[in-house]
């Protein structure tokens, strides 16, 4: 398969895991016969930097045109004045937006070699296998700001918009993929308050209702639904939630894997369940850390489980994504582990070694076809 691959590596630790989710799908086109190209864009702190726009029309450009995209991370104390016209999470947010990348699928399962990692008991932990799809396109982090001045008081006002058009297509999506799985989908919003949750429970309940009734559906509000991560996590199957809800709740749910540096995540725009038809982005759920950039101490495994993602459902090569995802495994299981998952005075690899051992147990992998085999 030919696909143009868009790489934008961003800021802090960025570009260095970003290079160890390129390196695996470049052994993942070695090893397939695929031919990938991997052209490079501006995105973030960097961008503002060469051109003053966190998200220029360059790299809009270049987004648009390419089959998928793979993100490292943005961000950075440099850019992080609170009075700055631009700031680096506008090309994050922009990005998403522009190309219509509505439904943010963060799953969350756990290692088993990684149970000590998790600050969570063991037998809490047992059997966590979970979903959460996140709204990304709506909600209070794309609706009207202000900032004022009322009977001389500086007043700010941040909006909280859904139309039921966005809440019926996320939960249509999240509920074709709970089709796939275990077939439960649990809507989470707070109802007893907003507005906007009233509106997302009642459009939920009725697409659960008309078109799938054969799944299992609970809703549940915000504030339980951050309990209940804790204490029962292994009841979950697929959440699906509004954009600010569920930026808080992934956060919560990394913490189940053990780390941050974990946790992948696709953001798909219409048709979620085989290929999308526009680009997916792909990206960990961590920040840029800019406190341990070039270092060579980051964790690359949830970029390069992204990039499993990007294989899976921008081009639909299941084959070679379940043969990264077991090559994760195999490294993990092989006692390899970044300075994130090690306790004091532990052993521990730097990130490019932890990369390319997952590319060696790519191109080495037992159940991988044969060089050249086209699946
Ligand atoms: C995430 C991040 C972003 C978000 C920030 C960097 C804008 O926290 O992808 O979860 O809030 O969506
Ligand atoms: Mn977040």
């Amino acid at each position: 398969m030919k696909a143009t691959i868009l790489v934008l590596p961003g800021d802090g630790i960025g570009p260095e895991v970003a290079a160890e989710g390129v390196r695996v799908l470049q052994t993942v086109a070695r090893i397939w016969g695929h031919d990938f190209d991997f052209p490079e864009a501006l995105l973030g702190g960097c961008a503002i930097d060469a051109t003053g726009n966190a998200f220029p029309e360059e790299t809009h450009t270049a987004a648009s045109a390419a089959d998928a995209i793979l993100l490292g991370a943005v961000g950075g104390p440099k850019w992080d004045d609170p009075n700055a016209k631009v700031r680096p999470e506008q090309g994050l947010l922009g990005i998403r937006k522009a190309l219509g990348l509505f439904a943010n699928l963060r799953p969350v399962s756990l290692h088993p070699a990684l149970v000590g990692a998790s600050p969570l008991r063991a037998e809490l932990l047992k059997g966590v296998d979970l979903l959460v799809v996140r709204e990304l396109t709506g909600g209070i982090y794309f609706g009207e700001k202000r900032r004022e001045t009322i009977n001389g008081v500086d007043t700010a006002t941040d909006t909280c918009t859904y139309t039921a058009t966005e809440v019926e297509r996320v939960v249509r999506a999240a509920a074709e993929l709970a089709r796939a799985r275990r077939g439960k989908l649990t809507s989470v919003d707070k109802a007893n308050v907003l507005e906007s949750s009233r509106l997302w429970r009642r459009v939920s309940d009725r697409v659960m209702r008309e078109e799938y009734p054969e799944l299992q559906h609970e809703t549940i509000l915000v504030d339980a639904c951050a309990m209940h991560l804790i204490r029962r996590p292994a009841d979950f199957d697929v959440i699906v939630t509004e954009n600010m809800f569920g930026d808080i709740l992934t956060d919560e749910a990394s913490m189940l894997a053990g780390s941050m540096g974990l946790l992948p995540s696709a953001s798909l725009g219409a048709a979620v369940e085989g290929r999308s038809t526009r680009p997916g982005l792909y990206e960990p759920i961590h920040g840029s850390a800019p406190d341990i950039a070039g270092q060579g101490i980051a964790n690359p495994i949830a970029t390069i489980l992204s990039a499993a993602l990007l294989l899976r459902h921008s081009l639909g090569l299941e084959e070679e994504a379940a043969a990264v995802e077991r090559a994760v495994a195999k490294v993990l299981d092989a006692g390899l582990r970044t300075r994130d998952l090690v306790g004091p005075g532990e052993k521990w690899e730097t990130t490019a070694a932890v990369g390319a051992a997952v590319a060696e147990a790519v191109a080495g992998g037992q159940g991988t076809p044969l060089p050249g085999v086209q699946v």
